[in-house]
């Protein structure tokens, strides 16, 4: 697939076994129920249209219920695939696309997750600024973010044996694509993208294997819901609840929700296909996911 100079790499789970080789009896349901109480805690009792961002193979999709439609997206098509075998259609729409060139309308969203995702964004102004645009003003932005200034992290720092500041605010890339971020970096990203932060709370303060292994999954998971309360932003993962300031469009209750993710032309249906006004790229629909990856006529 041909890509402009400026795009960032993006790191690509098509046909990995994301599912399996990282959550699915490798001990992690910790992580798992943690994540669910935060995101809980954070999401509205209900809402027209979330769109999920880096949704994966759906892991944390049925806590969506208060929404009418869930959109769910995606780079990896196969991850999708896997999600709708499970989901099935319904109030669900998959859509395999690229974070930093969303195929939506301006403001089709009252609410956006992303968790488990920025940590693998080399340029997150762009992706915050793509997701603001996707949101109607007052929208909800949920974000889970990997946190630099973790408590390893910082005693790794002070006895030497780690090289990087956990409190230096400039974002570490201990692996290729994989990030972690200082808790104000995140603020700072947010605000300059128009988001107002609400809340941001620690989440994942028993992420160590000993424990994890010692004590009951249930009993670290509450104790954890009970610790995100504390405020202190020394975990590995933090959650923000933000909200979209500005006034840009609402369009809600807009006939269609997709435009050309080139250049934001308006798509005309054919079938299966829809056709972009202003470049004439296609992009098709296949096994019930709409595919902006790449055009289908180039
Ligand atoms: C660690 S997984 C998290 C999946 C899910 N959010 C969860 O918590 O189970 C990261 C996901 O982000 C997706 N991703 C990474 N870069 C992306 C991009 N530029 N656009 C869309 N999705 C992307 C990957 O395909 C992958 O499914
Ligand atoms: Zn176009």
């Amino acid at each position: 697939m041909r890509k402009p100079e400026s795009q960032p790499k993006i790191c690509d789970y098509e046909g990995s076994n994301y599912r399996v080789d990282f959550w699915e009896g490798k001990g992690r349901d910790y992580e798992d129920q943690v994540e669910r109480i935060a995101l809980r805690r954070l999401l509205p009792g209900n809402g027209r249209r979330l769109l999920e961002v880096g949704a994966g193979f759906g892991r944390l999709t049925n806590e969506y219920h208060a929404y009418e439609q869930v959109v769910l997206l995606d780079y990896s098509f196969s991850q999708l695939q896997y999600a709708r075998e499970n989901l099935g259609d319904g109030r669900f729409l998959y859509v395999a696309a690229d974070a930093y060139r969303l195929p939506f309308r301006p403001g089709v969203f009252d609410a956006v997750t992303m968790i488990r995702v920025i940590h693998h964004m080399a340029d997150v102004a762009a992706v915050m600024r793509q997701i603001r645009r996707a949101l109607v003003p007052g929208g909800v932005f949920i974000l889970e973010h990997a946190n630099k200034r973790n408590i390893k992290a910082m005693l790794r720092f002070a006895t030497g044996r780690q090289a990087w500041n956990p409190y230096d605010y400039k974002p570490v890339e201990f692996v290729e694509l994989n990030f972690d971020f200082h808790p104000e970096y995140i603020v700072q990203q947010l605000e300059q993208a128009q988001f107002k932060l609400d809340i941001r709370f620690p989440v994942s303060f028993f992420r160590v294997d000993f424990l994890k292994n010692a004590l009951p999954t249930g009993f670290l998971a509450g104790l954890d819901g009970l610790l995100q309360h504390t405020g202190m932003l020394y975990t590995p993962s933090i959650f923000t609840r933000s909200y979209a300031a500005g006034n840009t469009p609402d369009n809600l209750a807009a006939p269609s929700l997709f435009v050309c993710p080139d250049d934001s032309g308006e798509l005309t249906h054919d079938g299966d296909t829809l056709v972009c006004h202003q470049c004439g790229k296609t992009w098709v629909q296949r096994d019930g996911i709409y595919d902006f990856k790449a055009p289908a006529n180039e």
